[in-house]
């Protein structure tokens, strides 16, 4: 059938997805988060584990049902999400659709009181997961990362390719498509250049995106 002849496009591929937001603590009961539902990267997980990927998803803290077949990994913050990730690897594909937290604060070890004023945060830099996977000695072959813009999504897009080396940006804007909704529209940007798809169901642009991944991979 066709769908067993999709299944095995992507037979034995080990791929890691990340998806879904981080969250850096601030005290016991506050942090710091990004806005992403999960759903497009859980949808990416699910159509390359429908190809016969062995997919490992490492997930911030979403309110997603784990799709059948998947190794899912919990995490919560941006370091935990780095470490789960080396910690999955080799893999011959990495998919970084996580909205990471580009900053963490040092924590406070017990709840800050409204009555001491806003606090003064101690903010450091998190690690570029992405960034780092590229220079890894276990690099994946192919690399995508994405990029939320409310900018110019393709500029943006491009620029990040060559700033982070991954193999491709899937990059989409933002300000025309709410974090959280349940369709997209995305450039894909390669070396090649940009192709821009045509607004679609986060689930339909995961299976396109599958299918160029099973073929890159081929
Ligand atoms: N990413 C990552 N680790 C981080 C930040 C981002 O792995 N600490 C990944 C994201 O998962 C995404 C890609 O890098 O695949 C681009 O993320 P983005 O936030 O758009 O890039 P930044 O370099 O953080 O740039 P910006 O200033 O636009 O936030
Ligand atoms: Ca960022």
């Amino acid at each position: 059938s066709s769908a067993l002849a999709a299944q095995q496009k992507l037979a034995e591929r080990h791929i890691i997805v990340t998806a879904g937001p981080t969250h850096e603590p601030i005290d016991p009961v506050r942090m710091l988060a990004n806005r992403s539902s999960g759903k497009q990267g859980f949808a990416i997980a699910e159509a390359l584990a429908d190809m016969g990927a062995r997919v490992t998803l490492v997930a911030g803290p979403v309110t997603l049902a784990t799709p059948p077949g998947i190794a899912r990994i919990d995490v919560e913050t941006a370091a935990e999400m780095q470490a789960a990730v080396e910690a999955a690897l080799p893999a011959e594909a990495a998919i970084m659709a996580a909205a990471v937290a580009d900053w963490r604060v040092d924590v406070a070890p017990a709840k800050l009181k409204k009555a001491d004023g806003p606090p003064a945060l101690a903010w450091s830099a998190n690690p570029d997961i992405l960034a780092g996977l590229a220079a890894s000695p276990q690099r994946p072959r192919l690399l995508i990362g994405f990029a939320a813009e409310t900018g110019n999504a393709i500029a943006e897009g491009q620029a990040k390719l060559a700033r982070k080396r991954c193999d491709w940006i899937v990059a989409n804007d933002v300000s025309e498509d709410p974090m959280g909704g349940d369709d997209n529209k995305v450039h894909l940007i390669t070396a090649d250049g940009a192709e821009s798809w045509e607004r679609a169901s986060k689930r339909e642009i995961a299976h396109r995106l599958a299918d160029r991944i099973a073929d890159a991979l081929a």
